[in-house]
């Protein structure tokens, strides 16, 4: 069955055909990726973090683009804080939507709107919609706690959604713990206009990630994630400390996430573990270094393409009916 939405909705607005956009991911969403979901009919995300090269950014721009269909790109705001270039040049490129999360994003969305983008912001509590609920932010995505990578630790998704759709009728997105067609539903049932989910496609072929950064998603089980700031403290990535990051649990973090003033004071008096987990990571050592996924890493299986992971998530569409039919 097609999917049509009302042209006033998101999903019509953008033009596509699934309710679906992968989130922009540091280090695993890049041009190949997002094309890749844009052209199944979901929206693809290029994921920019800090301290990325002119040339490496240009090319997956362009290579998000080159789909030909709409696609977006998200940015973090305290790393714009510092300059708007990273951002000056997504807009030339021309995305659909961008995502501006994890800081004040008043001048970025400022800019990007100007550009013609429309404006996403992550939200992960009650005073982060409130500042989403502003003229200047066109898309809510409420992101729980159970998600992947770095957000706040406080609300789980479904509170969060809720709470979103009773305060706007501003297309809300849910994110965070959301990797399968039930989850899709669960949340298009509860009003939402789309998922935005980031583990499931951060394990697919097109995903940027290393090998065994997927591979060690696809065998996690829902109970082997950590959130911890252990991993920005010891690479010294100033994140501010409210955003700590989802990742899956190992040596590193056995070690360090629950001492994390240890960690600080041997990072201040020494270079080594700075260097040894610049070098885990290098190396794609996954005891080590990060790998950032949420819950949901429990029910990714990895090795799939990101038009079979769209065309998974499609069967949304088979469990509203068999709810809607039951009840
Ligand atoms: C590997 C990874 C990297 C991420 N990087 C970013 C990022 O660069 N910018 C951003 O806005 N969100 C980032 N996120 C968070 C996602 O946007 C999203 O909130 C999260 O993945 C949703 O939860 P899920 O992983 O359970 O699907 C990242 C998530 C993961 C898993």
């Amino acid at each position: 069955m097609s999917f049509s939405p009302a042209s006033d909705d998101l999903c019509g607005r953008l033009g596509l055909t699934q309710p679906i956009f992968n989130a922009p991911m540091a280090g695993a969403a890049g041009g190949r990726l997002a094309a890749a979901v844009s052209s199944a009919g979901g929206l693809g995300m290029v994921g920019i973090g800090g301290g990325v090269a002119t040339d490496w950014l240009q090319r997956e721009l362009a290579l998000a683009a080159s789909s030909g269909k709409p696609w977006g790109a998200g940015l973090m705001a305290w790393v714009l804080s510092e300059s708007l270039e990273p951002l000056r040049v997504v807009l030339e490129h021309r995305p659909n939507l961008v995502g501006i999360s994890f800081g004040d994003p008043s001048a970025a969305a400022s800019m990007a709107r100007d550009a013609g983008a429309l404006v996403a912001m992550q939200v992960g509590n009650h005073a982060d919609l409130q500042r989403a609920l502003e003229d200047d932010i066109d898309v809510v995505v409420v992101r729980g706690s159970e998600g992947g990578g770095h957000g706040r630790n406080e609300v789980a998704t479904l509170p969060l959604l809720q709470l979103a759709l009773d305060q706007t009728e501003k297309p809300v997105l849910a994110a965070g713990g959301i990797a399968t067609a039930r989850g899709v539903a669960a949340v298009l049932a509860a009003g939402a206009q789309g998922a935005w989910i980031g583990t499931r496609f951060a394990a697919c072929t097109e995903s940027t990630s290393p090998a065994r950064a997927k591979e060690a998603i696809a065998g996690a089980g829902t109970d082997d994630t950590v959130y911890t700031r252990a991993f920005d403290i010891a690479q010294q990535v100033p994140w501010p400390a409210e955003f700590g990051g989802r990742a899956l649990r190992n040596q590193f973090s056995d070690r360090w996430a629950d001492d994390l003033e240890a960690l600080q004071a041997e990072v201040a008096s020494a270079p080594r573990i700075t260097e040894a987990i610049d070098a885990a990571r290098r190396d794609a050592d996954v005891a080590q270094a990060p790998v950032y996924a949420g819950q949901s890493a429990g029910i990714t299986h990895g090795g799939e393409t990101a038009a079979e992971v769209v065309a998974d998530l499609a069967g949304f569409r088979a469990h509203l009916r068999a709810s809607a039919s039951r009840w």
